[in-house]
């Protein structure tokens, strides 16, 4: 059986790209390779984690010695590459620890691969549009855009991404990267944006807005990410990067308003009243102004789209969150990490 690693499948993206590659994919082995930390949770992946083709390997990408184990173990045909430290605003307080993860993590796994795998072997780094800065009014990140981060997080994922071009250019590694926009969905932790705000709301809590709440993103329903990173896996050309995107901007103030008016209605409450809890806060340091994708590559090139209309999307993750009010605690009390420590300590 051919092997496919996937690092970080126990996160958020990353356990519906796992999740969607076991299921469609029986013919491959998946091993997901994920360190568990605080971001990290198996209970996303409770459904399939007795699936024939799904295997589980708690360590981190910085340990040579345990990842050039399970190159020779299960000598895979390819990485998919998600694992990382991903929250800006941890990245603004803890900055090494995005080095240490995203940069030199990701080169580990480069140097291992370039030494035990076959020619045919592929590296696929899931980036993030973050790596481009930010835009004014008018215009979109293409494939061509001049990188220009401006966070710790932005420019560890810039560095990461030069890195992977720089070992195909140097040592014939084939690899392939994409540049994805906002994600939103299941298994989201509730430091970001969206899960947060529907967590505050459900519990009557303030909804912090950095600024005056103009800066924009462009949002994507996760599934249709896990879809792209699919596509681009199996079809995207070598040393290529693919800009993924839900051509869906909003502003922060507007997507609460949005998100405020769908709780209204789904808890019951009076029209307005999760409109209340919104605080305008100290803005993000650096807090880049705006996002948008030009997603044409992929479309015209790999056939791919977004699926989900963003209010059908929202409705749908808010509808996720609610039905799932033991995940939301074990994640805001800690449970999970210990009862998933315990299970899988050495
Ligand atoms: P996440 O924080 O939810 O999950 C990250 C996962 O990586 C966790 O399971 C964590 O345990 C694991 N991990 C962290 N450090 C590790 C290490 N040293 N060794 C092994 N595993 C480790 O992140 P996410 O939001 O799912 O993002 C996944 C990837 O997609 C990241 O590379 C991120 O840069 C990229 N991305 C995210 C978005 C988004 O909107 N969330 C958009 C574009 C790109
Ligand atoms: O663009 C892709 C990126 O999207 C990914 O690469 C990152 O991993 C992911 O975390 C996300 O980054 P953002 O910083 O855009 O996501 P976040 O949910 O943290 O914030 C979304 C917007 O909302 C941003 O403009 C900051 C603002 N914000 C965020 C939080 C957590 C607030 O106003 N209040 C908040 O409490």
């Amino acid at each position: 059986m051919k092997t496919i690693f996937i690092t970080g499948g126990a996160g958020f993206i990353g356990s519906h790209v796992v999740r969607r590659f076991v299921l469609q994919h029986p013919e491959f082995r998946i091993v997901n390779i994920d360190k568990l930390t605080y971001a990290g949770n198996l209970a996303n992946l409770k459904d399939i984690e007795n699936k024939e083709n799904y295997i589980f390997k708690k360590g981190d990408i910085n340990d040579t010695v345990f990842i050039q184990k399970l190159f020779e173990k299960y000598r895979p045909e390819g990485l998919i590459h998600l694992a990382a430290e991903s929250h800006v605003d941890r990245s603004i307080s803890s900055p090494l620890d995005f080095v240490m993860t995203n940069v030199v993590g990701t080169v580990n796994l480069l140097n291992i691969a370039k030494e035990n795998s076959s020619s045919s072997f592929r590296f696929y780094h899931v980036s993030t549009d973050e790596v481009y800065g930010e835009l004014g009014k008018d215009g979109y990140f293409t494939e061509t855009t001049k990188y220009d981060p401006h966070s710790p997080y932005s420019a560890s994922k810039a560095s990461s991404d030069h890195f992977v071009r720089a070992y195909h250019d140097t040592y014939g590694l084939d690899v392939v990267l994409s540049n994805c926009s906002n994600n939103y969905g299941a298994h989201q932790f509730p430091e970001k944006l969206i899960p947060l705000a529907i967590h505050n709301i459900q519990n009557n809590k303030s909804i912090p807005i950095y600024g005056d709440g103009a800066n924009i993103r462009d949002w994507l329903w996760v599934e249709d990410h896990a879809h792209a990173i699919e596509e681009v896996y199996f079809k995207g050309k070598t040393r290529e990067t693919y800009n993924i995107g839900g051509h869906n901007e909003w502003t922060n103030l507007d997507l609460m308003h949005l998100l405020c008016s769908l709780m209204d209605e789904k808890l019951n409450r009076p029209s307005g009243s999760s409109k209340k809890l919104i605080t305008f806060v100290k803005d993000r340091a650096g807090h880049d102004v705006r996002y948008a994708i030009d997603a044409s590559k992929i479309e015209k090139e790999l056939g791919w789209k977004p699926s989900l209309q963003f209010k059908e999307g929202l409705s749908k993750t808010i509808d996720w969150y609610l039905g799932n009010p033991k995940w939301m605690k074990a994640v805001t009390s800690g449970d999970y990490q210990h009862y998933y420590k315990k299970m899988y300590e050495e």
